[in-house]
Formats: structure tokens, sequence, C-alpha cells
């Protein structure tokens, strides 16, 4: 059994997947875990859907595809990236691409399976089960507690996710086309996808699931005042 510490260490985004199923009663011991996330006020902003139908999913994915086919960049609820790269985090950001295309043998100017491996994620890179997180529209109207809020739910799905040997890929990518998602979900109109977290069973013979980008020194990034 890890410890907390070696859970937080050991996780790491997959983008290879085994095609088996994530069982229910285990997404709901992962989302029952991860329902005790604190949350300003306990609102507990976050509306999961759990989505492991094969069709549902293949429609989600193909509704995304159409529109990037389209020269479609953007069809969003929520900006995820900055607008305005600055650095340090413009130089993270292409260390962290340039490190898993250097890992995949992919060219820096091959522009094409660039966006085969970014379209990968609306195959969900092999993996049965997506779990999409939306927040009710008020909850962010002049407000971004309940982003916090959701944000730290993420990471106690993909923690508490391991505990089943199920990998994760969190996804900002589909935070891009939050509304196409919701469209072809027809949700409630109040709601506003955030982001997509992927859980399944790790392709342990994949390189790409080899890729672990490493983190800068505390010393650029805490500051300690004793
Ligand atoms: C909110 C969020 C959105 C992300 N979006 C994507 C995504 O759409 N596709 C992807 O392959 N990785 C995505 N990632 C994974 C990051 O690239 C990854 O967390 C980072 O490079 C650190 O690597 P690690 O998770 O393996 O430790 C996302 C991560 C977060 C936290």
């Amino acid at each position: 059994m890890p410890s907390v510490i070696e859970a937080i260490q050991n996780r790491s985004s997959k983008r290879a997947y085994l095609d088996k199923p994530v069982p229910k009663e285990t997404l709901e011991k992962i989302l029952t875990a991860a329902a005790q996330t604190p949350s300003g006020a306990n609102m507990q902003p976050w509306i999961t859907y759990a989505i492991s139908n094969k069709e549902v999913l293949k429609d989600i994915g193909d509704a995304i595809i159409e529109k990037m086919d389209a020269g479609i960049k953007y069809d969003q609820f929520i900006q995820y990236y900055p607008v305005n790269w600055v650095n340090p985090y413009k130089k993270r950001r292409i260390i962290t691409g340039a490190g898993l295309y250097k890992l995949m043998e992919v060219d820096r100017k091959d522009n094409e399976t660039r966006i085969q491996m970014w379209k990968d994620n609306f195959r969900w890179f092999g993996a049965q089960t997506v779990l999409f997180v939306f927040t009710e529209k008020e909850n962010i109207n002049g407000a971004q507690g309940a982003l916090i809020d959701t944000g730290a739910y993420m990471q106690s799905i993909m923690l508490a996710a391991q505990e089943f040997d199920i990998a994760s890929c969190p996804q900002g990518s589909t935070t891009e086309f939050g509304r196409v998602i919701a469209n072809v979900l027809n949700t409630p109109e109040n709601l506003v996808l955030l982001y997509s977290v992927v859980l399944g069973y790790e392709d342990k013979e994949a390189k790409i699931n080899s890729y672990q980008p490493k983190r800068v020194a505390l010393s650029e990034n805490v500051t300690f005042i004793d």
C-alpha cells in the first residue's frame, strides 16, 4: 500500500490504455472518495458525467474532431490556458511538449503527427471511461472559487484511482471544446464543462506511458519565511 506521498509522486498522466472497462462499482468507490474533497462553504461545485458508453464517447470524439478538421480551435465555456504565455511557464510548456515528442521520435516540424497525437485525446487514448466535470454557470459568474474546488476534486479522483490500479490523464483539451461536449450530451443549459479525466488500465508496453516530465526545484516557486 503506497503512502500518500508515494501516491502523489507515482501518479503521472498516461496516454495509452488497454481495451478493458473500469467496473462501475470501482468508479463509484473512486467518486465517493473524491467527493470528500474540501470545497469553499462545502458547496461541492462539481457535477460529473461518468461515461463508459463506447458509442457516446465516440460521438463526443467525432464531434470534436469534426470541428478541428473544420479549422475551429475553440468552442468553449472557459479559457484554460493563459492567453499570453509568459516565462517561466512558456518555457516549461515548450520543454514538456518537446520531451514528449522526442521520446516518441516525432520531428519538431512534423505537424501532422503532432495533430494526430493531440487528436488521440478525443479517442480517449484507447480508454473506456471518461469523467466530464461540469459546474453550474452561476458558480463561476464573477468568481473563481469553484475552479479551485474542482481542481482539487480532479487530483482526488486521480489519486483515488491508483488504489484500484487505474491510471488517468487530466484533459484541458476537452475544455477547449466544452460546448461541443455539452451539445452531444444535451446537458442542462446551466452547466459549463470545466475539464475531463480519462480513466483506465495503463498499457504498460506503450512507450508514451514512460514519459514523466520533471518538476522545477522548490526554490523556483516556494518562499519560506521562517
Ligand atoms: C488541468 C489539466 C489539463 C491537462 N490537459 C491535458 C490534455 O488535454 N492532454 C494531455 O495529454 N495531457 C493533459 N494534461 C497533462 C499534463 O500535460 C501533465 O499533467 C503535465 O505535463 C505533468 O505530467 P504528469 O501529469 O505526467 O506528471 C493536463 C493536466 C492538467 C492538470
